[in-house]
C-alpha cells in the first residue's frame, strides 16, 4: 500500500498552531513535509508550556509528526539561495506568518511563481483583505471575530471561547483542503496557484448555523432556544443558548449518577421526535405520549424546561454509559460527556489509532492524537516530530544538491 500524498513535497514555513495542523496532515498523509525553522530558536512552541525542561514542549511535537526539520535563515544572502533551490524543489509552499512577512524577506507570490511556476502557495491569516488584514491573530481573537464567541456561553451570560481550537486547527484543516484541490488542478493546468484561508472565515465557516439563526430571527423566535420556553429576549442577533442543541431536535446536558462528585458525570440528551415515545417510556412518563402539551414536537417547544427536568430526575440515577446503554437500542441520541483522561484510555480510539502513544528520544513516551481521517487503501502512521535541525544536512545534500564543502560553509555563515 502506498501513501496517498507519496511524492508530494511541501515546504513547511508554518509556527504555532493554524499551519502546523495543516501541514502534519498533509505529511501524515505521506507527503515529504519540510518544515524551515530558524537556526537556535525553531517553532517557538518548541518552548511554550514546557512539562519537561529543555525538552520540546507537547505543543509542538503533537502538531509536528512526521516532518523533517531543517534550519535556515532566510534572511541571509547564503540562506536566500538555498530557499530558491528548496522553491524549485518543492510542490507546496504553507506558510502562517503575520502579514507581509515573507515578502519583507523578498519572497512575494510573484516572485515564487517566477521560481517555480508549479508552486501553490498556501497561507493562513487571521483577516481577509478589509480593515483588519495586517493584523496579527491568534485562536481566540478568531473565535470572537468569527461569530462564535458571541454566540457561545450561558443565555445572558458573558460571550465565551471554546474548548475546540476551530480558529488554529479548524483552519489548518481548511488550508488543507485548499491544498491538496489546488494539487487535483494542477494535474490539469500544470500550473501552480495561490490558496489562502483567513482565520475570521474559517471559524465563520463552522458557525454557519449561527448565521442561519440570525436570518431566521427576523422572522420570529428561535422557538428551540431556551430563550423562547423562559420568556427571555432575543435582542438583535444570535444569542448565546447554552447547551441547547444547533439542530432542530432540542437537547440538553444533564446530570449522571455521581455528579456531585464528578465534574464529568454528565450526558447530553436529545429529544428526537422521531423517538419521543421511546423517551417517554424510558424516563417513565406514558401519559405523555397522548398529552395534548408534550404529544407533538411544536407542543413540547414552550414545556422544554419540564421537559428537560424529567428527563433529568432519570439520567440522575443512571451513571451516563448506562443511560448510553439504555438509550441506544431505543434511537435515542445521546452522548456521555467524555473527559479528556477517559478519552486518553479509551481502548477503542487506541486500537484505531485515533489516540497513538509516541516514544520521542528526547521526552520517551508520550500520547497523541493520530489522524483522524482513515483511508482504506492508505495507511498513515504517526512517527515523532523532528527535533531542530536534525535533517538539515540530509535535506541540504539530497534535495538542494549541496556536497559536504557547501554544506560546511553555509553553517560557518550561520545560514543554516
Ligand atoms: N529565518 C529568518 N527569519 C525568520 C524565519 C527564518 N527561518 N522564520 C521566521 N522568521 C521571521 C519572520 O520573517 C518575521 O520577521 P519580520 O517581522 O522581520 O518580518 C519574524 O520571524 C516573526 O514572524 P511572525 O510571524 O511575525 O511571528 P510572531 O511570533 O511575531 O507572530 C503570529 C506570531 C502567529 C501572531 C503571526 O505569525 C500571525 O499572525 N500569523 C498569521 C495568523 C496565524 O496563523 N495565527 C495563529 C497561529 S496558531
Amino acid at each position: 500500500m502506498t501513501k496517498a500524498l507519496e511524492g508530494v513535497r511541501i515546504l513547511d514555513m508554518t509556527h504555532v498552531q493554524s499551519g502546523p495542523t495543516c501541514t502534519q496532515l498533509l505529511a501524515w498523509f505521506g507527503a515529504d513535509v519540510i518544515k524551515v525553522e530558524r537556526p537556535g530558536v525553531g517553532d517557538a512552541t518548541r518552548g511554550q508550556l514546557r512539562d519537561i525542561p529543555d525538552v520540546d514542549s507537547l505543543y509542538f511535537t503533537m502538531l509536528n509528526h512526521n516532518k523533517r526539520s531543517i534550519t535556515l535563515n532566510t534572511k541571509d544572502d547564503k540562506g536566500k539561495e538555498i530557499f530558491v533551490k528548496l522553491i524549485e524543489k518543492c510542490d507546496v509552499m504553507v506558510e502562517n506568518f503575520a502579514p507581509g512577512a515573507l515578502d519583507r524577506m523578498g519572497f512575494s507570490w510573484e516572485r515564487i511563481q517566477e521560481i517555480n511556476p508549479r508552486m501553490i502557495y498556501a497561507s493562513i491569516k487571521g483577516f481577509g483583505p478589509g480593515d483588519y488584514e495586517d493584523c496579527k491573530v491568534y485562536e481566540n481573537v478568531a473565535q470572537c471575530a468569527g461569530g462564535s464567541a458571541s454566540t457561545t456561553g450561558e443565555a445572558g451570560g458573558i460571550p465565551m471561547v471554546t474548548g475546540a481550537q476551530i480558529g488554529d486547527s479548524g483552519t489548518g484543516l481548511h488550508l488543507a483542503l485548499g491544498i491538496v484541490t489546488a494539487l487535483y488542478h494542477r494535474e490539469q493546468s500544470g500550473k501552480g496557484q495561490r490558496v489562502e484561508c483567513a482565520m475570521q472565515d474559517g471559524v465563520l465557516n463552522l458557525c454557519r448555523v449561527k448565521l442561519r439563526d440570525q436570518q431566521r430571527l427576523a422572522h420570529g423566535p428561535l422557538r428551540e432556544y431556551v430563550h423562547f420556553s423562559r420568556g427571555m429576549d432575543f435582542g438583535e442577533a444570535t444569542p448565546r443558548a447554552g447547551n441547547d442543541s444547533g439542530g432542530g431536535q432540542p437537547g440538553r446536558i444533564l446530570k449522571c449518577k455521581g455528579w456531585e462528585n464528578d465534574p464529568d458525570a454528565y450526558t447530553y440528551f436529545i429529544t428526537q421526535a422521531a423517538v419521543w415515545k421511546n423517551v417517554c417510556d424510558v424516563i417513565g412518563k406514558p401519559e405523555w405520549k397522548e398529552n395534548a402539551d408534550y404529544a407533538t414536537p411544536e407542543a413540547r417547544l414552550p414545556h422544554l424546561d419540564k421537559v428537560f427536568e424529567a428527563i433529568e430526575a432519570w439520567t440522575m440515577t443512571k451513571t451516563k454509559f448506562e443511560v448510553m446503554e439504555l438509550c441506544n437500542p431505543l434511537n435515542i441520541p445521546v452522548g456521555p460527556i467524555l473527559s479528556m483522561k477517559e478519552i486518553a484510555e479509551d481502548p477503542a480510539l487506541r486500537k484505531t489509532g485515533t489516540v497513538v502513544e509516541i516514544d520521542h528520544p528526547e521526552r520517551g513516551s508520550y500520547l497523541s492524537v493520530g489522524n483522524p481521517i482513515k483511508l482504506s487503501d492508505s495507511p498513515s502512521d504517526v512517527e515523532r516530530s523532528p527535533l531542530l535541525g536534525e535533517h538539515t544536512d540530509e535535506i541540504l545534500k539530497d534535495v538542494v544538491g549541496l556536497s559536504d564543502e557547501e554544506i560546511k560553509a553555509a553553517k560557518e555563515e550561520g545560514a543554516v
